[in-house]
């Protein structure tokens, strides 16, 4: 059974994995009426992935017992100034979701939770992952520059990824 506090974390992250969902699913829409489908598609995996999270949450949650609470769900931003910054945001938004999951962590070995503190094992190699996909990403577009024919071949490269 989880502490009060643990589940309202938990539930919190809930939240949170849900919000990435819509913020990815945003993004890519923005993608799309841009112009750039690569990366639009990309993103549909992204929220894909998102999903996944969310419905973990959701079944730990659920059995211990408990009962998984959504509650409201900020609406993602609908603009970007470029396809580098959002590409940007998402990296920092990951690392905000990373530094949620340690405090997590931090939280149930410190309330000795040991069956959330293994639960959540799987969300820190999950965030390891994306930090280092969406770094990989960045990486490349900072190489490429920002002129628009080097964004026309990132698109086109992020079809064949994924
Ligand atoms: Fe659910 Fe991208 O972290």
């Amino acid at each position: 059974m989880l502490e009060k506090n643990m589940l309202d974390q938990l539930n919190g992250q809930l939240n949170l994995e849900c919000y990435s969902y819509h913020l990815y699913w945003q993004m890519s829409a923005w993608c799309a009426a841009q112009g750039f489908p690569g990366s639009a598609g990309f993103l549909r995996l992204a929220a894909q992935s998102e999903q996944k999270h969310l419905e973990k949450l959701l079944n730990y949650i659920s059995d211990t017992g408990a009962l998984p609470l959504i509650g409201t769900i900020s609406a993602p931003p609908d603009e970007f100034p470029s396809l580098p910054d959002l590409f940007q945001q998402i990296y920092e938004h990951e690392q905000a979701i990373s530094d949620r999951i340690n405090t997590l962590v931090h939280q149930a070995l410190m309330t000795q939770d040991y069956t959330t503190f293994n639960f959540l094992q799987w969300f820190v190699s999950e965030q390891c992952q994306e930090e280092k996909q969406w770094k990989r990403i960045l990486d490349q577009l900072e190489w490429l520059g920002n002129e628009s024919k080097a964004l026309f071949l990132f698109d086109q490269s992020l079809q064949h990824t994924g």
